[in-house]
């Protein structure tokens, strides 16, 4: 169900997977100076008494940080800072919630001065840091500040860190006027976390000045189980990039950690991404969602000054704001996730449920949960908000939703006895395949149900698509009435013309109903068809054919070579355990290529393998699947391997899918390559 009363859907560019960096966890504890200075005595701060905590933080932090748009670039400076501190409060995102503003890696001088200070940057803040603190908080904003619980914080610089200085490097924040402090786990020299991290929140508290504390020890040592009166906050994974595969797999990380979450001790999956450029607005809601269900930090790593309206419309969702910010302070847990489908439900103080409906497959899918296993009491009908469209349904009970690729519906569900006064929820479906050949006519079958306790009355559908389509009903298209748990059923012939190129084109199923007290409702779904070519009789290479659809780690999916983590063309030759292929597709887990079998193939063969480009590291598996079978499978491969065979049975499949996942340890290096791959059809 996708609600758009008043608002034309907007069409989803492919996703470009953007370049990426490999981050700079690479660089943690590696290049530790010659002479360490010494942390701050031990035996004190280990033996302090659990804080009751700073009272600080009560829901989680909202605000802003470079980071994800600067990194360590000459654009980090004074005048961008006041510029985003400007934005705050003339575009509303202050009066919506965003407080923060933070300066992270970069600010400082390479050297301490002679009385062991630290000094901004002069080139980036020539005023000093009390100045863009003083004028942050002439905005009623706060300010935020980074340093590394190491000898120097994680830029390749070499920078300033606070191990051995907590005390003078606290006092000199506060004296700042500082508000938020993140604290990073690079060049650690191996000193315990806990007592790094301690140390600080203990130098943070005797400065007396309330200052939110974020650790950053990227999940290492588990501090979700230490950290709850240590930190605010934690990370807990390594850098998010601005891509699908990189904020799923925080994501995938993050949600199992809920139990550790509340008010003043959040999980921190790492600063949104939103308004990058290397996800669609599609995938960026879906971040947004998933961060406001997961109650994370919702700190803005875009550069607002050049943001399009897209970004302010999503980081201005007050209703999806309102889910991160509540004051019962829990972090959604997972409901059910099969086969990419997942629902996430989040408990608010008011007893209403937020349901997030999770599409995280390539093609539309229904996503389905009930009131009841949301959480909600036993009753006749339920009011459903839909937070992204803005409108308010009833519901019998099932919450459901045909949810488009990578997007997220997101819904607040009440037990409200008001329920009746909002008009039924509809939701809109399709069976049969949407793979089409061109100058060919395929079926689809379209529905849309009535979810609510009360009547759709008259109800009629409408499928379009580009223009040259040809799409005719079979079967009627309206329907007088349409009752509690119906649906109006409708048959439709899909025809692109001869000649349209393969790839991927939008249909989008509308329908338009009356509540019973003659209230309007529109609606509309897109759905993703696909123009396919059956492949020729014989064996061919994949790396030759069309792809139908391909999700990858890091940079795109590679043909003949392998995956060179950022820009298409970027790889080496494939090689396996020093054999080197010609033929191939060079990937990155988590990885999932689609191609179009026709239903017309018998085999797909390989050699697979982690490539021998990063030397030992890397454990991926491989899995082929047909349709929705999985037909063959590796186990865990590392680099120390050759290449293994592989071979599938694929005999009846419309659809083969090559999947590499991260063999159990995350993804770090896992260049896999599917060498010599072949389909006989
Ligand atoms: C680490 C952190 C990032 C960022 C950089 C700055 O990688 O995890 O969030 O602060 O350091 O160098």
């Amino acid at each position: 169900m996708r609600h758009l009363p008043t608002r034309t859907t907007r069409t989803s560019h492919r996703r470009v997977i953007g370049a990426l960096t490999a981050g700079l966890l690479c660089t943690a504890g590696a290049a530790a100076p010659a002479v360490a200075e010494s942390p701050a005595p031990a035996a004190a701060t280990a033996a302090a008494a659990p804080q009751s905590g700073n009272g600080l933080a009560l829901t989680p932090p909202m605000g802003f940080n470079n980071w994800n748009s600067t990194h360590c670039r000459a654009e980090f400076n004074e005048s961008m800072v006041k510029g985003i501190a400007d934005i705050f409060v003339e575009k509303g995102l202050k009066d919506a919630g965003y407080r923060y503003v933070n300066l992270d890696d970069c600010w400082a001088k390479p050297q301490r001065d002679a009385d062991g200070k630290l000094e901004a940057d002069p080139v980036r803040f020539p005023n000093g840091i009390k100045a863009v603190a003083d004028y942050v908080h002439s905005k009623g904003l706060k300010l935020g500040i980074y340093t590394s619980a190491g000898t120097k914080t994680c830029d390749s610089v070499g920078l300033p860190g606070a191990l051995g200085h907590e005390y003078s490097d606290a006092q000199q924040f506060a004296d700042w006027g500082v508000d938020y402090l993140k604290y990073d786990n690079c060049n650690n020299q191996g000193v315990d976390a806990k007592l790094r991290y301690t140390t600080m929140r203990d130098a943070l508290e005797a400065t007396g000045r309330p200052i939110v504390y974020s650790i950053c020890e990227w999940g290492e040592n588990k501090p979700w189980e230490w950290a709850a009166d240590v930190g605010n906050l934690w990370r807990t994974t390594g850098d998010i990039s601005d891509s699908w595969g990189s904020m799923l797999s925080i994501m995938k990380q993050n949600l199992p950690l809920a139990s550790a979450a509340g008010p003043g001790h959040w999980n921190d999956p790492d600063m949104l991404e939103v308004g990058n450029g290397g996800m669609t607005d599609t995938e960026y809601r879906t971040h947004f969602s998933m961060w406001s269900v997961m109650a994370a930090p919702l700190l803005i790593g875009s550069d607002l000054r050049k943001a399009t309206p897209e970004t302010f419309e999503i980081l201005s969702n007050r209703e999806v704001i309102a889910v991160d910010q509540d004051p019962l302070g829990k972090q959604g847990t997972v409901l059910s996730s099969t086969d990419g489908r997942w629902v996430v439900a989040k408990e608010m103080r008011d007893g209403s449920r937020v349901v997030a409906l999770f599409n995280e497959s390539g093609s539309a899918q229904r996503i389905a949960t009930t009131a009841k296993a949301a959480g909600l009491p036993q009753a006749a009908a339920y009011t459903m908000r839909d937070l992204w469209e803005h409108a308010t349904y009833n519901t019998a009970g099932t919450i459901s939703a045909t949810v488009p690729a990578h997007g997220t519906v997101l819904l607040r569900v009440a037990a409200d006895r008001k329920w009746a006064a909002h008009p039924p929820a509809v939701e809109l479906g399709l069976n049969g395949s949407p793979l089409v050949e061109a100058g060919r006519t395929a079926p689809l079958t379209t529905t849309v149900t009535d979810l609510g306790r009360t009547p759709a009355t008259k109800v009629s559908a409408a499928l379009t698509g580009p223009s040259g389509w040809q799409i005719k009903p079979l079967s009627p298209t309206g329907s007088a009435t349409v009752p509690t748990g119906k649906a109006l059923t409708t048959r439709w012939q899909v025809t692109p013309p001869a000649g349209t190129a393969t790839g991927t084109y939008d249909l989008t199923l509308s329908a338009q109903y009356r509540s019973p007290a003659g209230t309007r409702v529109r609606s509309s779904v897109p759905f993703q068809a696909h123009v396919v070519v059956a492949p020729p009789a014989g064996s061919s290479y994949l790396s030759d054919l069309p792809q139908l659809s391909s999700s990858n780690g890091w940079g795109p999916v590679e043909k003949d070579t392998s995956n060179g983590e950022s820009n298409a063309g970027d790889g080496n030759p494939l090689t396996i355990g020093g054999t080197v292929f010609t033929k191939g597709l060079g990937v990155h887990a988590p990885s999932a290529v689609e191609f179009y079998a026709a239903g017309a193939c018998s085999a797909v063969t390989a050699q697979v393998g982690v490539d021998d480009e990063k030397g030992a590291k890397g454990t991926v598996a491989f899995e082929v699947w047909a349709d929705g079978t999985k037909v063959a499978s590796t186990g865990v491969l590392t680099n120390a391997m050759a290449a293994q065979p592989i071979s599938a049975d694929v005999r009846g499949a419309q659809v083969v899918r090559l999947v590499v996942t991260d063999g159990g340890d995350g993804v770090d290096s896992d260049h896999a390559d599917w060498a010599d791959l072949r389909m006989g059809c």
